[in-house]
């Protein structure tokens, strides 16, 4: 763990913030926007995460006047400002001046200037610049009594831009390979280069793995997400480093992104004291895998689970809980997704009770006033285009939570996520309707509608105190993890989902097949493995399973269910050894049947939850949450109105 400073900013009672945007209004409007943020409850105020342009008009000239009074402004209200590195917006002057740090995509274009994170991390150029506008604004005010913390660039990889596919990344990941297996021998071994020719004999002919004919070899496009992920991790670093020297005693973060994988948050959250994470419920569920009637079904709520699990991910990236915060909440309406409906009444404070719940110490909304010009002038703020209280507004105004203690979430049961395997994962899908996330978030739910509190970790991390161990997704498997879990399971029981284990970390599959290293453990061999289209389905007893379904042989386990009927009739579909329970089905129904049989075993207290309900507690404190748009029951007899919560 990084060590961190004393915090000047205890964050022990949950507050809500606010994105502002002084440069995009005019200076005498600040002083009455202060006051009545102030008014609505508002304690945190992020602004200058897109303004390098307007602090450096021109290269090397500087004019601060503008963020010295908005931040003082800030500040005469009572506010606390978080402040960010505007690395995000290079400005046209040094686009100009130096082309070449534009990202390239994947199909060879350069990505041009006009909109945003029009900049390649990897450009010994752009690093420079970034540490020069970042030391810049920290050596300003760095030390400022109103600065509470900062916020790193904004939402690195937005946008497709975490990889780039241009000469600089080209020639960096021919010096990362090199780096990392010394000798094309051990390359060419760790990605099995044997196969259709691809044997290399010089660093120079290693290409990035983009327009082949055919698919790229999966171990060299795993290399490429690895190396993409470390520039991203350096650049965080770099700027973090400078904010360390020159605001001490500040915290650090970056806005994260909900489902975002194209680097591993992990590395990235290593140098942060916490993470905060961007919530945009109504977009989550327009760019899932989810069906058209679930999408209609969600859509004015968000989907309760894809929202929780970023809580959850977010809070727990350190292999500790910390946080997390929403640093850019939904408040209203939505401007990028296919359809952007508007929000069920309630859904704004709903959210917020939701963050709650799951740990976060400060929810921020998005924006203060919708903006009235550019890209985003369909999107709602708190405020209207006619400085009016919207929607979001009206139900940030009546919330009772602010100033509620920041207790902690104290999970028995934890989820295990790995990037990595998730990049392997969906490199080879083997069915067009299977992707990691949707795997994950098969048992994920399940716990959720089961009324249980999950803790996310990499799989790692120190799992020790854990009751239940649930392994949905975690495809690269070495000796060093294997061995990691077998002793996390003696204490605990752990479920691993379909294809766990299924290959080494270079991407190869186990020369003794699956489960490689977990085979002694699992007490069971891969056999079948089967990828339904859709129409296809098969049953375990009277669990009806879809998309993807595997069978296992015994070695020393039990067969607990096997397959009624298609071709894997009569092999086993979930397979018990000792505290190990492997499952190989995508079948919500038996999923949350064999999940609820491990939490009894264990003690921990569940119950199926009305549809569309879900609980979460913190400290004494339990949220009762309803997503319907219909007033339900809960357990204990009470009624919940639609679109609200309840703490009890
Ligand atoms: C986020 C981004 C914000 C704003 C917002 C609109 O992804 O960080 O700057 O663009 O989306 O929903």
């Amino acid at each position: 763990m990084a060590e961190s400073p004393p915090l000047i900013d205890p964050r022990d009672t949950f507050a809500l913030g606010v994105c502002f945007y002084p440069e995009h209004w005019p200076r005498e409007r600040w002083q009455p926007y202060a006051r009545q943020m102030r008014e609505l409850g508002i304690g945190y105020v992020r602004i200058a995460e897109f303004a390098w342009a307007k602090m450096e008009p021109r290269a090397g000239q500087f004019d601060w006047t503008w963020l010295d009074d908005a931040i003082e402004v800030l500040a005469g209200e009572g506010l606390k400002v978080i402040l960010c590195t505007p690395t995000a917006t290079p400005p046209a002057w040094l686009i100009h001046a130096h082309p070449e740090i534009l990202p390239v995509d994947i199909d060879g274009h350069v990505r041009n200037f006009g909109s945003r994170r029009h900049y390649e991390p990897a450009s010994d150029i752009y690093r420079a610049e970034s540490r020069r506008i970042t030391t810049a604004i920290a050596a300003r005010y760095g030390e400022h009594p109103a600065v509470a913390g900062w916020q790193t660039d904004n939402e690195l990889g937005d946008h497709e831009t975490a990889r780039s596919w241009g000469e600089v990344s080209h020639r960096g990941f021919q010096a990362w390979l090199q780096e990392r297996y010394e000798t094309l021998d051990a390359l060419n071994q760790a990605w099995g280069a044997v196969f259709w020719s691809q044997a290399y004999s010089a660093w120079e002919e290693i290409g990035l793995p983009h327009n082949q004919p055919a698919s790229p070899n999966p171990s060299h496009l795993l290399d490429f997400y690895r190396y993409r992920s470390e520039v991203i991790v350096r650049f965080q670093e770099e700027q973090v480093a400078i904010l360390r020297k020159l605001s001490p005693g500040r915290w650090v973060t970056h806005n994260f992104m909900r489902f975002f994988d194209e680097f591993d948050h992990y590395q990235a959250a290593a140098c942060l004291d916490f993470a905060t994470w961007d919530s945009y419920p109504t977009g989550g569920v327009e760019l899932s895998w989810l069906s058209d009637a679930e999408k209609a079904r969600w859509a004015r709520t968000g989907h309760p689970d894809l929202i929780s699990f970023s809580h959850d991910c977010y809070r727990g990236l350190w292999g500790e809980n910390r946080g997390p915060w929403v640093m850019e909440q939904q408040a209203g309406q939505i401007n990028w997704a296919p359809y952007n409906p508007l929000p069920a009444r309630g859904a704004v404070a709903l959210w917020t009770a939701q963050g709650y719940a799951h740990g976060c110490d400060v929810i921020s909304y998005f924006r203060w006033r919708a903006a009235t010009v550019a890209q985003e002038l369909m999107h709602s703020g708190l405020l209207r285009h006619d400085e009016t209280l919207d929607r979001g507004g009206e139900e940030i105004a009546a919330l009772e939570l602010p100033g509620r203690p920041n207790a902690p979430v104290q999970p028995r049961v934890v989820l295990l996520h790995d990037y990595e395997s998730l990049w392997v994962y969906d490199a080879q899908p083997h069915s067009q309707d299977a992707s990691y996330w949707r795997q994950l978030m098969l048992f994920y739910t399940a716990l959720r509608e089961l009324g249980v509190d999950v803790d996310v970790r990499h799989p790692d991390h120190d799992l020790a105190g854990y009751d239940l161990i649930v392994a949905p997704a975690i495809q690269l498997m070495g000796a060093g993890r294997a061995r990691h879990l077998a002793v996390a399971a003696r204490e605990a029981l752990l479920l691993c989902g379909p294809r766990t284990a299924y290959r080494t970390p270079t991407g190869r599959v186990h020369e003794d097949g699956q489960p490689g290293p977990l085979t002694d453990l699992l007490g069971c061999k891969l056999k079948n493995v089967d990828s339904m289209r859709p129409g296809l389905i098969c049953h375990v007893g009277s669990h009806p399973v879809e998309i993807w379904a595997e069978s296992y042989a015994p070695r020393g386990g039990d067969a607990l269910h096997t397959y009624s009927d298609g071709p894997m009739a009569g092999e086993a579909a979930v397979v018990r050894h000792g505290n190990a329970v492997t499952l190989g089905a995508w079948s919500p129904s038996l999923i949350r049947e064999v999940l609820a049989g491990l939490l009894t075993e264990r003690g921990i207290p569940h119950e199926l939850l009305p549809e569309g309900v879900r609980v979460g507690r913190r400290g004494g404190l339990t949220t009762w949450m309803n997503f319907n748009q219909a007033p339900v029951t809960l357990p204990d007899g009470k009624l919940l109105g639609p679109v609200s919560f309840e703490l009890q």
